[in-house]
């Protein structure tokens, strides 16, 4: 079997802060030492309207590319992850993303898993490589919730931001790479956090659009205990089956939903501060792209060093969650 390891980062946020002092001037009934206290952000990036999910994904993939030291011709196969295609229906974003990146002749699709979409998308496209298939992966995660919330509901609009992340999937050296992935999913909870209206069970209509009903409405409460005690659990499970200890981890990259659900994480999992990476408060909840925009950062910044164990959580709507551990470097084959 193949290993197979992050070879190239990417990142892309839109230009546009929105400040929780901007949200407050909005006139909503809010403030901005509650939003902090809360939730942990400060600020969020709010797309242009001219700009929508592919273009954020594009910029990310160039950047992703340019990191790994490759062409697009390199690229075997480009997985997209969002919940916020271009377009409702179709064409894919996938598609979209393949054609403005000049790849030819590959596979293109996009991969539906709300916030937990990059790890979901690591994971499948890990598989191609790992199986010797396919030589270079492309997954790119981009959301674009901006144009999704309700900027009236306190509750809701001060969570998300947009943004998108991209890697680059290679051989690396044995024992380097994915050591072990894990995906979940928990239907039953699925109206925890939804979009109820605007798909095939209800179609759009003006009643829906009065109604804010094609608009994310979520139970925040329900939402916060579920995910830490889905995550959590999961990554201890995963840890263990990797023969791995928790003194092992060199950094934890929970998806960055609230900084108060990595903090419990992060004291359930006994970890020091200094290795858990956060960026809630610049960013705000990305959705999936909060999780390799963050990798892309901490690369830039030259955090990893060879050989680290990096330990990576989703969780999100559907109710879905995962966990990547990764050993990183080995980029030499
Ligand atoms: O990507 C995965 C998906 N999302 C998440 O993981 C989000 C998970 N949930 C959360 O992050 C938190 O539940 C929220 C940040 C959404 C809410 O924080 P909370 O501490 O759970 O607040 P709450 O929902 O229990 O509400 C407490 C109070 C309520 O008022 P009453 O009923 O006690 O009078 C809310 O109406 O806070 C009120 N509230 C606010 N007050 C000021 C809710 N939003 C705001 C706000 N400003 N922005």
């Amino acid at each position: 079997m193949i290993s197979v390891g992050i070879t190239g980062t990417g990142k892309y946020l839109p230009e546009k802060v929105v400040t929780n002092e901007d949200i407050v001037n909005m006139g909503l009934d809010t403030s901005t030492e509650w939003i902090e206290e809360r939730t942990g952000i400060k600020e969020r990036r709010v797309a242009e309207e001219n700009i929508s999910s592919s273009d954020m994904a594009f910029e990310a993939a160039e950047d992703a590319l340019k990191d790994a030291g490759l062409d697009s011709e390199d690229i075997d196969l480009l997985i997209v992850s969002t919940t916020t295609p271009d377009y409702q229906v179709f064409p894919s974003t996938a598609c979209l993303l393949q054609d403005r990146l000049g790849l030819r002749n590959v596979g293109a699709f996009d991969l539906s898993a709300a916030c937990t979409g990059f790890s979901y998308a690591l994971t499948t496209g890990a598989q191609f490589v790992k199986s010797g298939d396919m030589k270079n992966v492309l997954v790119v995660s981009v959301d674009c919730l901006s144009r999704f919330v309700d900027w009236t509901d306190r509750s809701i609009c001060i969570l998300f931001g947009d943004g998108a992340g991209a890697v680059v999937l290679s051989e690396v050296d044995k024992d380097y790479g994915i050591l072990l992935s894990e995906l979940y999913s928990q239907g039953d909870a699925a109206d925890l956090l939804m979009v109820p209206a605007g798909g095939s069970r209800r179609m759009m209509s003006m009643d829906i659009l009065e109604q804010k009903e094609n608009l994310v409405r979520m139970d925040g409460r329900a939402v916060f205990k579920m995910a830490v005690n889905s995550f959590v659990p999961s990554v201890l499970n995963a840890v263990k089956k990797a023969g791995l200890s928790l003194d092992d981890i060199n950094y934890f990259v929970p998806h960055q939903a609230n900084l108060r659900i990595i903090d419990l994480a992060a004291q359930k999992l006994k970890l020091d501060k200094n290795k858990v990476l956060i960026n809630i408060q610049k960013y705000g909840n990305t959705s999936s792209a909060s999780i390799p925009i963050i990798m892309a950062e901490a690369k830039r910044e030259g955090l990893f060093k060879d050989g680290d164990i990096i330990v990576m959580a989703g969780f999100g709507a559907g109710f879905t969650w995962a966990v990547n551990i990764l050993r990183w470097g080995g980029i030499n084959v």
